[in-house]
This record gives structure tokens, C-alpha cells and sequence, in this order.
């Protein structure tokens, strides 16, 4: 089973950072063999909302997104960090999912009837890490996560949600949120394993 996380703060070694980390050792604690992408380290330019189907791939602009393509396309789970940036997820994050855009298509059926379908053949299981500080209410990142899931086949089955991260002890320190981290990694694999 292979397992990637997709790091959406840019901060390296700092909250949304050490907890994806931890999901990712429960994860390979399993048995799966696990990767880590920090999203700021691909140059993903912005959607254009061209509309255009390139003869080849998913997107006429070729840049860091083949990366993030070729895990969606064959990843197992994913475990998806971001901190929340005006009560949502960060730019780093949304840069890459509003370049799956076009990963979603409308088929016509036999009927005339028209149909949604996503082009990535395989399902993920998903880990969702929200990273909040004075925030509360993760609703608003839920909702575009979900949103996104339909185009890039990806099924959200855990979250943690966190509130609170940079008050008093941080929360890349706290060991029952680390603790909590690596049991969801190691839940997301032990479950596909029983599928
Ligand atoms: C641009 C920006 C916007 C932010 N917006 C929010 C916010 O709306 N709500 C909140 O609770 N924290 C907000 N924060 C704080 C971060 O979510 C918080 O510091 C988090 O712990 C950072 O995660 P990291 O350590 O993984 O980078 C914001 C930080 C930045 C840089």
C-alpha cells in the first residue's frame, strides 16, 4: 500500500508539518510504504480556466501538478495537512486543487441524460489535517475538501481538527495530538487492508 502525504504550510518541521509526519509513521507502522510532498516545494502555477483538453495528461500547463497527477493517480490513501489560512485552507493547497479542475468531466449517458465522472480511476481513502489557531469552525475547508474529493476520486474517512495550535505548548508538542496523528495514519491503512 502506498500512502502520500501532502504538506500544504510552508513551514518545514512546524505544526501541520510534524502531524502529517506522525499520520505518516502510523501509516507505515502498517506495513505501507509512505512519501511526503510539501506542496511549496512544487511550482504549481495557478488554474487558468481555459477549458482546453490537452491530447496528452490532464492539463495543457506542465508543471509540479504532473507530481501530484501521478499520486492520484496511483496512491492507495492520502494524508492531507494544511493550516488554516482565513478559515480555510492554505493558498499552497488550493493552488493544487483548483488545478483538478479538469479532472472532472460531465459524459452523456445512452438516455441523452448527462452524468458527472471523475478521470482518476482509483479511489483514496483520505486523512484530513486542519491546523487551526484562534479559528473554530472548520466547515468552510470541509466543504471545498469535499468538493475536490469528487474530481480527484479521493473519499475523506478521517480528520483531525485542530484549534488552539499556537497557544501555550504548540501543537507539533503535544503529545496526545501527535499520538492522535499516528493512530489515523495507522487506522487509514489497517481499514483498506480489511476492505
Ligand atoms: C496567511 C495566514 C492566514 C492565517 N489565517 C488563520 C485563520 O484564519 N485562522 C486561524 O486559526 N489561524 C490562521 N493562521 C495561523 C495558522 O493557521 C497557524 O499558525 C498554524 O499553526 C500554522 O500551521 P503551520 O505551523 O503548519 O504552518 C493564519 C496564518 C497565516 C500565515
Amino acid at each position: 500500500m502506498w500512502v502520500v502525504g501532502l504538506v500544504g504550510s510552508p513551514r518545514k518541521g512546524m505544526n501541520t508539518d510534524s502531524l502529517v509526519s506522525q499520520a505518516l509513521s502510523g501509516a507505515r507502522a502498517q506495513g505501507a510504504e509512505v512519501e511526503k510532498i510539501y506542496l511549496s516545494d512544487l511550482s504549481i502555477r495557478p488554474c487558468g480556466a481555459c477549458e482546453k483538453r490537452p491530447p496528452t495528461g490532464y492539463c495543457v500547463f506542465r508543471d509540479g501538478m504532473e507530481e501530484v497527477y501521478r499520486v492520484l493517480e496511483g496512491a492507495d490513501a492520502l494524508v492531507i495537512g494544511t493550516p488554516a489560512y482565513y478559515g480555510t485552507v492554505s493558498g499552497q493547497l488550493k493552488l493544487m486543487i483548483d488545478r483538478c479542475n479538469c479532472l472532472g468531466e460531465v459524459v452523456k449517458g445512452p438516455d441523452g441524460g448527462v452524468s458527472f465522472r471523475t478521470r482518476i480511476a482509483k479511489r483514496k481513502r483520505a486523512l484530513f489535517i486542519w491546523v487551526a489557531d484562534s479559528s473554530r469552525d472548520p466547515s468552510c475547508a470541509l466543504h471545498v475538501m469535499r468538493l475536490w474529493g469528487k474530481d480527484a476520486n479521493v473519499e475523506l474517512v478521517d480528520t483531525l481538527i485542530v484549534t488552539g495550535a499556537d497557544r501555550g505548548t504548540p501543537a507539533r508538542k503535544r503529545p496526545e495530538l501527535l499520538k492522535r496523528a499516528y493512530e489515523l495514519g495507522a487506522k487509514l491503512v489497517a481499514e483498506f487492508q480489511e476492505l
